[in-house]
């Protein structure tokens, strides 16, 4: 049989997951393997923590602690959560295991001797004062882009751009504040650029991997690649295997994604069988890996290269990457406490609302919203109103009327088609699943609950029980199959839910382990079925502030100031009499604003992706007026325009009617 493994990325492990995590990564594989289990598919599920990388290193040296107690803490807490969500991983290992040591410097030194990575000595910066280079995000300074003062070596947090720390203006050691100086260093790179029309073709031929990651990745291959820097003068990782390469490991995005295999063969190793992981990763296995859109470069670019160039193992079958989750339409941040952690969510609610909300909001390949209202809206009216409430009455029925036995039934050509219904859904699921559609199998569930409903209501057993009890019966025998049906086909998206009606039933096999097959396969009349419990209790509008409350992060408003404090504050409206850009800068523009009494000032604003200056130009606007001066790229900034910052945009504040230059604003 054709075996399969299916991955999801691996979280770092120096903070806990959230919402967002949950519906690109983790849930989606979720779905897809516990269908393909029980369609009785070779299928295996791994995952890792990722715990190297500076992020991690950094935190550590300023906490004083190693990097390893860190990714200690957290790898049992992200485990915890997943699993406490219903994420059914064959294994979940790290990528600090010696095994994943030992298989990342292999393929290292495959791909060396392979003649794919190559020896390159350039300027990096160094320390003098901690004696040490400074990777990535161990040097901070001004983004040579927008001059957000606090952009770290490898990105800048204001606008978002990628940098490397030789690019920063200004730069820091993260540790001590000195100025480092650029010093020659080795390193090693990955010929990232000799795979270019192998990953056109692989990526124009292939057939599982949805659009939006081809087009993505496409236009990055077209745009022409570029080589990778693959190692690190640190410590902390996994150290390059070569003589003479002391005091250097390799760089994070290298090994990250080994840990896939890594982890597939830690699996294996437990179960003694060592070699057992080679059917997956170098037969022919299908391979599918579920991410973020953010790593898209790195799954669907660099790793298949990497694997290309090995020449010894399979390239992935299907790179699936599903776009972010936004709260309450704002995007989430973890720096500014805008998110939902799992943990969080599972202190007050059950898991498999949760992961219905996040597999039904929106197909992966869209952007998707959490938001309470929504949450609430479908748990009472899809959950407690469709699902469960068919659920619910046709058990009681069966309760009430047939002593909880299924009974005999003599079917009507109504009854029937309610069952063909059944078995269509069985196949279609079945197949959408299988095309990685998890939301439209979803809906396709749903869709069979609600002719259920509306089978029972057309049927009204109630009132045939009084008058024809033999087509009571029948009804009832054909809904208690559709709950049947909706119980097993649930399992891959509501693992809980589905065990809870299979027990109700009183079947004994737990569903898990049932072919999905059995779906649509009759609960024999005279089975005995158990005490029916409500499976969803409705949120009443009593409830929702509380449940609001408990989801919603909202934020504290600070600490209070007097009025004599924000007196000291000059606000002021200017005319802005010049505009115009300021060279090397992208973001900045320099201004002159015209204050009245107060004079012309100058002004350096960091609103060019905003603005242009002839936008501004002639405009009235509010502005700090008594703000510190300082020199930015060389220009005197006196006073500062205030701006709303709403979520991808910037607006300069205008008074609502016509006022002087130089008018007070309190
Ligand atoms: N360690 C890397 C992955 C290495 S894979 C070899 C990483 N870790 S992460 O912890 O930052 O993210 C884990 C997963 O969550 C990634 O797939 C990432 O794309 C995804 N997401 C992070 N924030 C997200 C949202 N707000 N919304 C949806 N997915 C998000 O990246
Ligand atoms: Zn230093």
């Amino acid at each position: 049989m054709e075996p399969i493994v299916v991955t999801s990325a691996l979280p770092y492990s120096n903070d806990r997951l959230h919402l967002g995590h949950l519906r690109s990564t983790y849930l989606p594989p979720d779905v897809f393997v516990r269908y393909l289990r029980r369609a009785g598919r070779d299928v295996i599920f791994i995952c890792a923590t990722d715990e190297h990388g500076t992020p991690i290193a950094l935190r550590a040296e300023k906490e004083k602690v190693n990097p390893k107690d860190i990714t200690d803490r957290y790898h049992p807490m992200i485990k915890d959560e997943l699993t406490r969500m219903g994420c059914s991983f064959d294994f979940f290992s790290r990528t600090t295991a010696p095994i994943h040591y030992e298989l990342t410097q292999e393929i290292f030194r495959k791909l060396l001797s392979n003649g794919f990575i190559y020896e390159q000595t350039l300027e990096q910066l160094r320390c003098p004062k901690c004696d040490k280079f400074l990777p990535d995000r161990y040097v901070e300074g001004l983004c040579p882009y927008c001059g957000y003062d606090g952009a770290r070596g490898d990105s800048c947090d204001s606008c978002g751009r990628y940098l490397r720390p030789v690019d920063l203006k200004d730069p820091k050691c993260a540790i001590c504040g000195t100025k480092p100086v650029p010093t020659p260093t080795k390193h090693w790179f990955f010929k990232l650029t000799a795979f270019q029309d192998r990953l056109k073709s692989w990526l124009e031929s292939n057939e599982r991997t949805p659009d939006n990651v081809k087009n993505y990745a496409l236009g990055w291959v077209n745009e022409g690649l570029k080589d990778w820097c693959i190692t690190r003068d640190m410590t902390w990782g996994v150290p390059v295997p070569v003589e003479g390469a002391e005091g250097k490991v390799i760089y994070v995005w290298f090994d990250a994604p080994i840990g896939y295999i890594s982890s597939t063969k830690g699996y294996f190793q437990s179960r003694g069988d060592p070699d057992g992981w080679r059917r997956y990763w170098q037969g022919d296995g299908k391979i599918f890996h579920f991410i973020g859109k953010d790593i898209i470069y790195h799954h669907a670019i660099f790793w298949p290269a990497l694997l290309m160039g090995t020449g010894e193992y399979s390239i992935p079958t299907a790179v699936v990457a599903s776009e972010y989750l936004t709260l309450e339409g704002k995007k989430m941040s973890k720096s500014r406490g805008w998110y939902i952690s799992i943990d969080g969510y599972l202190k007050g609610f059950e898991p498999d609302p949760m992961r219905y909300y996040l597999v039904s909001v929106a197909p992966l390949e869209r952007d998707a919203d959490f938001s309470v209202d929504e949450f609430i809206k479908r748990y009472n009216d899809e959950l407690a109103d469709v699902l469960g409430n068919f659920v619910h009455r046709t058990l009681t029925f069966l309760e009430k009327f047939f002593g909880s036995t299924v009974p005999e039934a003599k079917l009507s050509e109504q009854d029937q088609r309610m069952l063909a219904a059944v078995a269509a859904a069985q196949t279609e699921v079945a197949s959408l699943i299988e095309s990685l559609k998890f939301r439209e199998g979803m809906v396709a569930i749903m869709g069979l609950a609600r002719e259920g409903n509306k089978y029972l209501n057309d049927s009204a057993p109630w009132a045939a029980m009084k008058t024809d009890p033999p087509k009571a019966a029948a009804t009832l025998y054909t809904s208690v199959q559709v709950v049947k049906a909706l119980g097993s086909m649930l399992s891959p998206y509501m693992p809980f839910t589905a065990e809870k009606i299979c027990q109700m039933l009183g079947i004994a096999q737990p569903v898990h382990s049932q072919p999905w097959s059995a779906s649509s396969e009759p609960l024999p009349a005279g089975s005995r079925i158990g005490k029916p419990v409500p499976l969803f209790k409705k949120i009443l509008p009593a409830d929702v502030p509380k449940v609001k409350a408990d989801l919603i992060p909202f934020k504290d408003i600070g600490a209070r100031i007097k009025m004599d404090d924000f007196k000291k504050a000059k606000i002021a409206v200017g005319e802005v009499v010049k505009a115009e850009k300021i060279k090397g800068a992208r973001d900045l523009l320099h201004l002159e604003v015209d204050l009245g009494e107060y004079g012309v000032k100058s002004c350096v604003a960091g609103v060019a992706k905003y603005y242009s200056p002839e936008e501004l130009l002639k405009k009235r606007i509010a502005v700090l007026a008594n703000i510190e001066p300082s020199v930015l790229f060389g220009v005197k900034s006196e006073v500062m325009i205030l701006a709303a910052e709403g979520e991808d945009n910037v607006s300069v504040l205008v008074p609502d009617k016509a006022v002087q230059p130089g008018s007070g604003v309190r």
